[in-house]
């Protein structure tokens, strides 16, 4: 298996990295009150230093009330996390890496194990978090628009921190991703409407206010998913049409890098083709599209999340879908949290040392 071409540096506008591998966004749970410690950091460097090109950070909040369902969450807002926001870029830059924090708005969702629950009620388009499950409030223009300001902020609290790039999460089911669809989103005024291309209408003026934030030159980044957690196999795009009216009001309103959350990168997108979401974004775009989803593991992350190990697998499928120049990045999720050298390793060829993925490495941050 040669992955040379997995190794080829990668620029655009601030983003400089070394290989086309990618750390994926993973919550972690492990910033008490929101403020990511010293094990936090040191964390995110041991992937530097184990040659993840480009990380992204697991999820963090906006300064919305309630952004978040969880206590443990880090908060991109606030001097206590954004000193510990500064220790963490500052040490994967030591270490030769580059990085993204991912922002963050949960919007409605179901409590949390924990019990902990915001101050206020979670906010959404109509209050609800799946098709019929009302567990929040339906927010008001005011609310709308101090959002859009929030996640303007904390793109240019990144950028001022010396963070390279980053991602705005428009994905699997949370703020952003409530607006796109119908099945959460039942507003009539602007912000709803009866075609997907008229409910990108939040994520679009999210984008445009962080591009205003942080000038042309910053690397931006979104992450989509058409499936939800509440419904794994649904997609909100239901052919190239639809997904071309929904992703070039966000491709127009600023964005330079389309992040395609898949549960496995190998399944195509529509019948027809072979292309996969990262595909078929980059072929109706034009623009740089990162694939992810089950790269090098034998089972995906729902699996994980009920407890299910994965073994190693061949890269071959994807170096087959990279060379033909389906997408330009590669994210990796689980097999780093087992394995901060999971890309050294790759690039070496030490297929015999890859470690998979066991459910103990969502217990613990592995050094
Ligand atoms: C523990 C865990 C936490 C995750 N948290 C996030 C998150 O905060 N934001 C996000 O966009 N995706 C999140 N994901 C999804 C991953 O970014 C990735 O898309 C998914 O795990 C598939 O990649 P993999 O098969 O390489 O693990 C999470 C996945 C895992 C396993």
């Amino acid at each position: 298996m040669n992955t040379d071409s997995l190794f080829k540096p990668f620029s655009l506008k601030t983003l400089n990295i070394k290989n086309r591998i990618v750390m994926a966004p993973m919550t972690r749970s492990f910033s008490p009150n929101g403020v990511p410690t010293d094990d936090v950091a040191a964390y995110y460097k041991k992937r530097a230093e184990g040659e993840a090109g480009l990380i992204l950070s697991e999820g963090t909040v906006i300064n919305r009330v309630s952004s978040s369902n969880d206590a443990n969450v880090p908060h991109f807002y606030g001097a206590d996390a954004l000193a510990g926001w500064q220790q963490v870029i500052n040490e994967v830059h030591t270490a030769g890496g580059a990085m993204g924090p991912q922002i963050w708005h949960m919007g409605v969702m179901d409590n949390h194990a924990s019990g902990w629950v915001p101050s206020q009620p979670f906010e959404g388009p109509s209050g609800l978090n799946r098709p019929g499950n009302t567990n929040g409030n339906t927010m008001t223009d005011a609310d709308i628009a101090d959002t859009i300001a929030a996640f303007g902020q904390a793109a240019a609290d990144a950028k001022a921190l010396g963070f390279d790039t980053v991602e705005i999460h428009g994905a699997h089911g949370y703020l952003i991703d409530q607006f796109f669809w119908d099945g959460t989103n039942q507003r009539t005024d602007v912000y709803g409407g009866k075609t997907l291309a008229e409910r990108t209408r939040f994520g679009v003026e999210v984008i445009k206010e962080v591009r205003k934030r942080v000038g042309e030159d910053f690397a931006l980044i979104i992450r989509l998913s058409q499936f939800k957690p509440s419904a794994y196999d649904f997609k909100l795009a239901k052919d190239p049409q639809e997904m071309e009216a929904w992703l070039t009001p966000l491709v127009d309103a600023g964005v330079d890098i389309l992040h395609c959350s898949q549960r496995r990168f190998w399944e195509p997108e529509f019948e027809g083709s072979d292309l996969n979401f990262a595909g078929w974004a980059k072929k109706l775009t034009g623009k740089a599209t990162i694939t992810v989803g089950s790269v090098g593991l034998s089972g995906d992350f729902f699996g994980a999340f009920a407890g299910e190990s994965s073994q190693p697998s061949s890269l071959d499928e994807l170096l087959r879908r990279f060379d033909r120049g389906d997408f330009d990045l590669v994210g990796v999720g689980r097999p780093l949290l087992s394995d901060p050298a999971w890309a050294q390793k790759i690039r070496n060829g030490e297929t015999d040392e890859l470690k998979g993925f066991t459910p103990q490495a969502l217990g613990e941050l592995v050094m």
